[in-house]
C-alpha cells in the first residue's frame, strides 16, 4: 500500500538517469568533467535554469536544489528540451563547495534564496562569509556572480559580506542595485518564476552582479 506521508516526488525523481544527481554521484560528475560549470543554486522549478542552458549551449549548468518536487520541475524541462548541458543536483547547496576537487566554477546565480526574514532565523541564510570564501575557493578566475533578491535586510546582509572579503579577494563590482529594473529593462530571458511574483506584488529588486578574479596575495 503507498505511503500517503511518503512525498511522492522522492520516487519520480528517480526516473530521470543522468538529469537527476544525489550524493555521491553529484560529486563523481563534477570530477569527471573537464570544463567548468555555470551553477544555479536554489533553482527553483528550473526556468531560468534551462533558459540559460537553452541559451548558451556552448557552457555546462548545474542547478542544485533541496525541493524534491522542484527537482522534478526542473529535470522535466531538462527532459523535454534534450538539454546535454544541463543537470539537477537535489542537495543541500550548503555542501555543495566541498563536492569539488579543484577550481571549476565559472559561474554562480543566487537568485531569490530563502529570506529567513526573522532574526532568530538569519543564521540559517545560505550567503554568508564562511559560504562565500568557500565557493571562491573552488571559483575559476572570472567566475561571474550574480544574487538578486527582493529581501532588503538580506540584500545589505549580503553587501557586508562581499565587501568585507574585498580585503582578500579580488571583486570587480559590475552591478550594484536596490530597484535593478528601474535600471535595465526586465529581460524575459533571465526573470525567474519567484522574481516575477515579487514584481507583480510590487517589491523592488536589489541586484549585486560581480566578477571574482584570483584571492590577493598577502606580503608577509
Ligand atoms: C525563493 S525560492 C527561489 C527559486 C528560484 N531561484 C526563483 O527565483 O524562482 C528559493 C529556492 O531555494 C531552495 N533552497 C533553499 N535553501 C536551499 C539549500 N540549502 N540548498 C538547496 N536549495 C535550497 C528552495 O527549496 C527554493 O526552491
Amino acid at each position: 500500500m503507498p505511503n500517503r506521508f511518503l512525498n511522492p516526488y522522492i520516487e519520480k525523481i528517480k526516473d530521470f538517469s543522468g538529469v537527476v544527481f544525489f550524493g555521491e554521484e553529484c560529486k563523481t560528475l563534477l570530477n569527471g568533467l573537464n570544463h567548468p560549470v555555470f551553477l544555479d543554486i536554489g533553482c527553483g522549478n528550473g526556468e531560468n535554469l534551462v533558459q540559460q542552458a537553452t541559451e548558451n549551449p556552448q557552457n555546462y549548468y548545474i542547478g542544485v536544489e533541496l525541493q524534491y518536487k522542484e527537482v522534478y520541475r526542473t529535470a522535466l524541462k531538462i527532459q523535454r528540451k534534450g538539454l546535454n548541458n544541463c543537470k539537477v543536483f537535489q542537495m543541500d547547496a550548503k555542501k555543495l563547495p566541498e563536492l569539488f576537487k579543484d577550481k571549476r566554477i565559472a559561474g554562480v546565480n543566487i537568485l531569490f534564496p530563502d529570506p529567513w526574514p526573522k532574526a532568530k532565523q538569519k543564521k540559517n541564510r545560505l550567503i554568508n562569509n564562511d559560504y562565500m570564501k568557500a565557493l571562491f575557493s573552488k571559483s575559476i578566475d572570472g567566475a561571474i556572480f550574480k544574487f538578486r533578491t527582493d529581501n532588503d535586510d538580506y540584500f545589505l546582509d549580503m553587501l557586508r559580506t562581499i565587501y568585507s572579503m574585498r580585503d582578500d579577494h579580488s571583486i570587480d563590482i559590475k552591478e550594484l542595485s536596490r530597484d535593478i529594473y528601474n535600471k535595465v529593462k526586465i529581460e524575459h530571458k533571465d526573470i525567474t518564476a519567484f522574481e516575477r511574483i515579487f514584481i507583480k506584488q510590487g517589491f523592488l529588486i536589489n541586484a549585486l552582479y560581480f566578477i571574482f578574479n584570483k584571492s590577493i596575495k598577502k606580503y608577509d
